[in-house]
């Protein structure tokens, strides 16, 4: 008999709104997620149904989403190790939102400040209800695969706020379903600043020269970085309130080579930000060309990864299913025979 401790559920989501992944996505969130494939029970999904909350074209989600699978393979996740899906093939996704929906207070779904912040530009009229209720449907899938831990960036930590309230009342009002979920968030990575405009963080939605596309050509990321935005001084310092841009540039090269910023700065003493910059377009450039050969490698094969989604949809769909049905009995819907 076997009294080994079950590995640790670990599931996240990234959406397939953009045509490469950035910098952000991958040391935020990404990058744990491959490490995290060593010793914990991984599940890693696309969520394509967020990504129709905001305005889109279907050819291009399903060109997309494709490409998100690419990346998140090329990246490492592998699909020996970790089951990587697609969220649309999980119906048991969308059933348990509604569920989700039906105990979420309009007033606590109106306080997640993403939603305000995606509003600001077009106004709540504008907005869709499905971006409205994004969060709730957020935590039924984290809920869904009883996961532990979450990893991702610090932007998220109100969404995963709310998953644990949602997890927590429909225990206490229903019976205990659901494991309550923590957050993973490396402080370090939690938030990767806009190159050009760092007092932002990096994201799809400011896509300029500031935000690194991973999939960009290797020649304009090492540009970008060249190019970022720094204060008037010169001494290679972290120092996040005077010197963001410095910072997050130091930030970024201390992940990308496993390095401590306090062993940058010491590399960097007297020396300018000119040569910071330089040094960091290489290690980028070191970084981006392997990983985009091997993603646009991947995505020559639509029908290999169509087939490793497939997989991964299967084996998700046997861990969802019990919970959905779990739910759906203890809210008193009787069974479909
Ligand atoms: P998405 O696709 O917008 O972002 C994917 C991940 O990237 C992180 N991230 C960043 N981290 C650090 N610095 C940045 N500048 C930066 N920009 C983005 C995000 O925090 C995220 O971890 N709502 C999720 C998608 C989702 C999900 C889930 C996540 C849907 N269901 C269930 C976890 C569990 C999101 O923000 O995706």
């Amino acid at each position: 008999m076997s009294n080994a401790i079950p590995a640790p559920r670990v599931l996240s989501g990234i959406q397939p709104t953009a045509d490469s992944f950035h910098l952000g996505n991958y040391l935020g969130a990404v990058r744990q997620w491959v490490a995290m494939q060593d010793d914990h029970d991984a599940f890693y999904c696309i969520v394509d149904l967020h990504g129709i909350t905001v305005d889109f074209e279907p050819a291009v989600l399903r060109d997309r989403t494709r490409r998100a699978a690419a990346q998140l393979l090329a990246a490492g996740i592998d699909p020996e190790r970790s089951t990587l899906f697609v969220q649309s093939h999980v119906a048991e996704h969308a059933q348990l939102g509604w569920v989700l929906g039906c105990i979420t207070g309009f007033g606590e779904a109106s306080r997640m400040t993403q939603f305000k912040d995606k509003t600001v530009k077009g106004g709540a009229e504008r907005a869709t209800v499905g971006l409205f209720t994004y969060p709730v449907l957020m935590a039924g899938d984290i809920m869904l695969y009883q996961a532990d831990r979450v990893p991702v960036g610090g932007d998220q930590r109100q969404h995963l706020e709310l998953t644990r309230d949602l997890a927590g009342r429909f225990n206490s009002r229903f019976g205990t379903t659901f494991r309550v979920p923590e957050p993973y968030i490396v402080k370090e990575t939690a938030k990767i600043l806009d190159l050009q405009t760092p007092e932002k963080q990096m994201s799809k939605s400011l896509a300029g020269p500031g935000c690194l596309f991973l999939l960009d050509k290797p020649s304009v990321n090492a540009k970008k970085i060249r190019s970022a935005v720094t204060d008037s001084g010169h001494d290679v310092r972290f120092d996040e309130a005077n010197k963001p841009g410095i910072s997050n540039l130091l930030t970024i090269y201390a992940a990308l080579t496993s390095t401590s910023v306090a062993d940058l700065e010491q590399k960097y003493e007297g020396r300018g930000y000119g040569d910071l910059k330089k040094d960091l377009a290489d290690v980028v450039v070191d970084f981006v060309t392997p990983f985009r050969q091997h993603t646009l490698a991947l995505l020559n094969d639509p029908a290999e990864l169509d087939r490793v989604l497939a997989e991964g949809a299967s084996h998700a769909r046997d861990v969802a299913g019990p919970t959905l049905a779990a739910v759906y009995d203890r809210v008193g819907f009787i069974p479909a025979r």
